[in-house]
């Protein structure tokens, strides 16, 4: 699975960074953060990504190298091995990974719905008010627009990949990259002006432990698999792209830290506006972010660009994280049948997703009767897939790592001949891969079950 050569050292990083930055760090963390109560929560999940998250990213991006394979065949490799069926593992992560392709499909489709709609406001002769009027009532009204705009989203996704122009679009997402980051900079800075900092920094940084409950383990885990795009055989399908001379635990490293960045910087951004408004609930709503930024751009001279400017560039980080799945889907889908062409395989994958991405677009509408513990299809297909599932596939993936590498081939691919502090690095790697990360998964999906029948 070796790539093209202007693959230079610096774009496998991007590659990387791409995949593990985008909604869920702009979108879904703030408003996990603010349903957990914020500061205490933030700890735990930062203690969490360095841990359990850094940990499996390291592990992942290494059986990618050694494997040079897709999870799928690494787990039926295994499983012929062990003679143990093994390979459930890898069709777990693979099931895991069309759902969400779906699932962040529908919220990509969101994106390009505020996008759509700052494109109308700049020819609109009252764009200030146009501005403040944008909002998602259109959108939770019709499943039908959902499902246009997520189908949108993934045929784009399809052409990418199946004409093959996957590393061209990644070089215009690079060029774009620097735009990105410093509209992200100014934006903080201007939300950060406003007169609710004081409080903002309060509920962030100042952690209280009683808002912590059951379930506050459970969430942070899950989204630190979400956000590190673990759990699904991505990063080991990356890591299959890696240079044999790539230290690939500092190449775990610095993902986690830039995406855990980017993550802190969504709240600094979001939560500054929520804080204007005075019902606390809106904190803890999906559409957290949604609600939030239009009001921030009615204030900034020349908002409605500046909006336009920052919604196009999020959902091509959308397209960009969904392009990375798509990519990881016909890898795997090609590895298991050899003869289907890479046409044909994508065609297969974006029929497939765009079959499930039904169910979320519809959730609100057509589904809005079907509740299960009170929440509506969306939720739970979040909450299932992302807190439970997930996690569990994040415990098959260390299996199979140790399973399919023993003590030598591991140390050979963590430890890096100059640096001599990754030899004692190393064993505290294994020891909360191998114990430490597993207890906190099983203790995390017990304590959430214990408290869904409470
Ligand atoms: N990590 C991405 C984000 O935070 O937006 C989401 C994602 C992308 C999850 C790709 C899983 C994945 F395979």
């Amino acid at each position: 699975m070796r790539r093209g050569s202007w693959a230079s050292r610096f774009s496998f990083y991007l590659l990387a960074v791409g995949s593990a930055c985008g909604l869920g760090n702009i979108w879904r963390f703030p408003h996990v953060v603010g349903e957990n109560g914020g500061g205490a929560f933030l700890l735990l999940y930062i203690f969490l990504a360095f841990t359990v998250g850094l940990s499996i990213l390291v592990a992942e991006l290494i059986m990618g190298r050694s494997g040079e394979h897709g999870i799928l065949k690494i787990s039926r490799l295994v499983s012929v091995q062990q003679k143990k069926p093994f390979y459930w593992f890898g069709r777990l992560s693979l099931l895991i990974s069309v759902v969400i392709l779906a699932y962040y499909s529908v919220i990509s489709g969101w994106v390009l719905h505020y996008l759509t709609q700052f494109l109308v406001g700049l020819f609109n002769e009252d764009r200030l008010t146009y501005i403040s009027s944008i909002d998602m009532t259109a959108l939770k009204n019709s499943g039908s627009l959902q499902f246009a705009l997520a189908s949108v989203h993934l045929l784009l996704c399809g052409l990418v990949v199946a004409r093959g122009v996957v590393e061209r679009f990644e070089k215009i997402f690079t060029r774009m990259l620097p735009i990105l980051v410093i509209l992200f900079i100014i934006l903080v800075m201007r939300s950060f002006s406003l007169d609710t900092t004081s409080d903002v920094l309060r509920f962030l940084f100042y952690p209280d432990f009683s808002k912590l409950n059951l379930s506050s383990l459970g969430r942070a885990i899950g989204h630190v698999f979400f956000t590190l795009s673990l759990g699904m055989g991505i990063m080991v399908t990356y890591g299959s792209y890696f240079k044999d001379n790539e230290h690939l635990p500092s190449v775990g490293f610095r993902v986690t830290v830039i995406d855990t960045i980017v993550s802190i910087m969504a709240l600094l951004l979001i939560f500054p506006i929520a804080f204007l408004s005075e019902s606390n609930h809106y904190f803890t709503d999906p559409a957290l972010l949604f609600g939030s930024l239009p009001r921030l751009f009615v204030k900034i001279p020349y908002g409605e660009f500046f909006g336009l400017l920052f919604f196009l560039c999020l959902w091509l980080a959308a397209v960009n994280a969904s392009i990375g799945l798509m990519e990881a889907l016909v890898a795997n889908l090609k590895d298991k049948y050899s003869k289907v062409s890479r046409n044909q395989a994508t065609l297969l994958a974006t029929i497939g997703v765009l079959f499930i991405t039904i169910i979320p677009a519809y959730s609100g509408t057509l589904f809005s009767k079907l509740k299960v513990f009170n929440q509506s299809v969306i939720e739970n297909l979040d909450s299932v897939l992302i807190n439970y599932l997930l996690p569990i596939a994040g415990l098959g993936l260390i299996i199979i790592f140790f399973k399919s590498l023993n003590d030598t081939d591991r140390r050979g691919k963590f430890i890096d001949a100059k640096g001599k502090n990754s030899q004692a690095m190393y064993h505290h790697w294994v020891w909360v891969l191998k114990w430490f990360s597993p207890a906190l998964i099983i203790l995390a999906i017990a304590l959430q079950l214990i408290n869904l029948i409470k």
